[in-house]
């Protein structure tokens, strides 16, 4: 009779992908039992699907551009927007802080090649006096907005197989930083496997399959599949402040955001900035037959990135920093398995160390095969009422992505101390008005 590990093996085997238990035989117990597990968190069916469609298809998708437009969005009152408004959103928003409709949810899972830094992203030293982490810059600010609204404020965090070990680890070495253990959940992203140009899964070992995380369009699958949706349910939560663990100065809690969320009674909110210069590598907000979505730099041509406006300006200015808020509800649907709601995979060619068929571990020098992902603003299409926002580049994003240059932790730490610049003298402006006041 055939046993579990038979009936799996069989399985690949029928799939074409055999090549994964090539080396079975060869292996020890305790290894030939890890294969085992691993192969069985894949889903071969969707294997299949991405081969198809990204490996044998036609390779390149290239985006239809046809009707593209840039997408509208609700000016800061500084820059001509409606100060009204902006103040009814900040009490909307605040109302929902103290009835505690509010969790906070940071990506973490990626792997963090660019910086070049070896441990979990937000393990690394980010503030310029007194080198704070990002992990314990976020853990404060949302402590202090918690604090502001009186309300515990749950904070979820993706992470990954890769790095969900160490960043738990940093968490319990800094006693949480000062938050509750029962109000920090970590979630797990599933990972998917990466396939050379004929499709066939790679090992990484004889005993290992190559994976990766599934991008951070993941997330809303991870956050169904945890259970962390209908633990919020349960709680009352239907309100995800989520961002990225590579932007030290971002608001992890903006009750002006969040105010414009639910009074547009939005299933996905964003915040854009204008661009800093014409080609910068950020995605753009646009909208095409109705729809609101992200286009990536990588996706527009330069032609389209540079087009100015009648009245001067670019034209594509909307950049987008990542930065969302997201009604529970959808998450449900854009992160369940249901027809219609899935999100996309995207094709990434790259070097994936592997062993090849006789048994030799190959270190390759071009790309030798496919890793696939999912961007989370894929699901913006999906969303009804989709809201965009302002924000000011100064008081929001400055994240940390390469080890020097743009986007480094110097030109942060830069942008940080320009803030905290701004932040006493406003201070001092306003103990100087109250001074005046009593004078
Ligand atoms: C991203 C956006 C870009 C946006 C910019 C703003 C993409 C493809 N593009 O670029 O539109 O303008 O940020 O900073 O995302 N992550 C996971 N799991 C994964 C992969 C990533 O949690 O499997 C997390 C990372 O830990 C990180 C974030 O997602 O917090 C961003 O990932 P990264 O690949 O660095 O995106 P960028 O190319 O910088």
């Amino acid at each position: 009779m055939l046993n579990s590990s038979d009936i799996l093996i069989e399985s690949f085997n029928q799939a074409g992908q055999g090549q994964v238990f090539q080396f079975f035989d060869e292996l020890d117990a305790a290894t030939q039992a890890k294969l085992v597990a691993q192969a069985e968190t894949i889903d071969l069916a969707e294997v299949k699907e991405l081969v198809e469609e990204h490996v044998k298809g036609s390779q390149h998708h290239t985006l239809n551009l046809d009707g593209l437009e840039p997408a509208p969005y609700e000016a800061l009152a500084a820059n001509g927007g409606d100060s009204a408004q902006w103040s009814a959103a900040k009490d909307a928003g605040s109302v929902a802080l103290q009835a505690g409709r509010v969790a906070a949810f940071t990506v973490a899972g990626g792997q963090g090649t660019r910086l070049g830094y070896d441990g979990p992203k937000g393990t690394y030293p980010v503030t310029p006096v007194t080198g704070k982490t990002l992990f314990q810059v976020f853990a404060e600010k949302i402590a202090r907005s918690g604090e502001r609204y009186g309300v515990t404020i749950p904070w979820f965090i993706l992470t990954s197989e890769i790095n969900n070990d160490a960043t738990v680890a940093a968490f319990e070495a800094a006693d949480f930083f000062g938050l509750s253990r029962e109000s920090v959940h970590f979630i797990v992203q599933g990972l998917v496997p990466a396939v050379d140009y004929e499709g066939k899964i790679l090992l990484a070992e004889k005993g290992k399959i190559a994976m990766t995380p599934d991008g951070h369009g993941g997330s809303l699958r991870a956050l169904v599949r945890s259970g962390a949706v209908d633990a919020m349910k349960a709680q009352g939560i239907d309100i995800v402040s989520y961002f990225q663990v590579d932007n030290p100065i971002v608001q992890c809690i903006d009750p002006a955001f969040i105010g414009f969320h639910v009074l547009g009674q939005s299933e996905l909110s964003s915040k854009m900035v204008p661009k800093a210069y014409a080609l910068e590598k950020v995605g753009h907000f646009c909208v095409q037959n109705g729809s609101a979505l992200v286009v990536e730099y990588s996706d527009m041509p330069d032609e389209m990135q540079e087009e100015t406006k009648a009245g001067g300006g670019i034209r594509f200015n909307g950049g987008s920093v990542a930065i969302h808020i997201f009604d529970r509800d959808f998450i449900a649907r854009a992160g369940g398995s249901g027809e219609g709601s899935k999100l996309p995979f995207h094709r990434a060619d790259k070097k994936i160390p592997h062993v090849n068929a006789t048994g030799e571990t190959i270190q390759p020098d071009a790309p030798n095969g496919v890793k696939f992902e999912m961007f989370v603003f894929d699901a913006l299409p999906l969303a009804k009422n989709p809201v965009i926002i302002e924000a000011a580049r100064a008081d929001d994003f400055s994240p940390v992505k390469n080890a020097e240059g743009v986007d480094s932790p110097q030109s942060s730490k830069e942008d940080q101390l320009r803030m905290f610049a701004r932040w006493l003298k406003a201070a001092g402006e306003v103990s100087r008005q109250m001074i005046l006041a009593f004078q």
